[in-house]
């Protein structure tokens, strides 16, 4: 498993050496996963994309991959829409003004890590670009402890939120 993944990333460096690829990546790399490919690796991940959103951040991962020098992209911010079911989450982000999605993807921006949320409602597209407020350290906090989200619903299914890759 640990060799195809360093022969997958040896032909992600020659097309990134050949200047096919601007920036190359992973997703759902583990710490161990992670060393892997640095062990034997010429050109370092430049990002790594995983699952983060409130009530389910992998804090240790993150840490890791950041001291690293990796990006972390924070896939499905909103738990894929999960998180607007919270009713604890939509009264903070009343307190705010915003909406649970804002709330969202602004806990991860000042987790330090990119959001990649999904909209196809250009309205909700734009309000999701709106994030000029800041949390505060203590509401950070609160929802660092927000309960993890057991059940995505229909998306339960699928591994990243079945838990299979955790
Ligand atoms: N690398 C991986 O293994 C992996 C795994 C899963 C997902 N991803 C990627 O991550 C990205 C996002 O993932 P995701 O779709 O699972 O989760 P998400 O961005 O957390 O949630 C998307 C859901 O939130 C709703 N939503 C977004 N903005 C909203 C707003 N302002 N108000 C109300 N509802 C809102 C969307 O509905 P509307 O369309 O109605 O706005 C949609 O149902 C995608 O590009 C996906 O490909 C990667």
């Amino acid at each position: 498993m640990f060799e195809q993944g360093r022969e997958a990333w040896r032909a992600l460096e020659a097309a990134y050496a050949a200047g096919k690829l601007r920036a190359i990546g992973v997703s759902n790399f583990t710490e161990a996963d992670l060393d892997n490919i640095l062990s034997s690796s010429s050109v370092a991940p430049m990002v790594n994309q995983i699952l983060a959103h409130i009530s389910n951040a992998p804090f240790d991962l993150i840490e890791y991959t950041q001291g690293k020098g990796i990006l972390v992209e924070a896939y499905s911010p909103i738990a894929h829409g999960e998180l607007v079911k919270n009713a604890d989450v939509a009264e903070m982000a009343g307190k705010y003004g915003v909406s649970v999605p804002q709330l969202s993807i602004r806990y991860v921006l000042q987790l330090g890590l990119l959001p990649l949320p999904k909209t196809a409602t250009p309205k909700h597209m734009e309000s999701n670009a709106a994030l000029d407020f800041t949390i505060s350290e203590e509401d950070m906090e609160r929802l660092k402890a927000v309960p993890r989200i057991e059940d995505y619903g229909e998306a339960s299914v699928m591994p990243v939120f079945g838990g299979k890759l955790s």
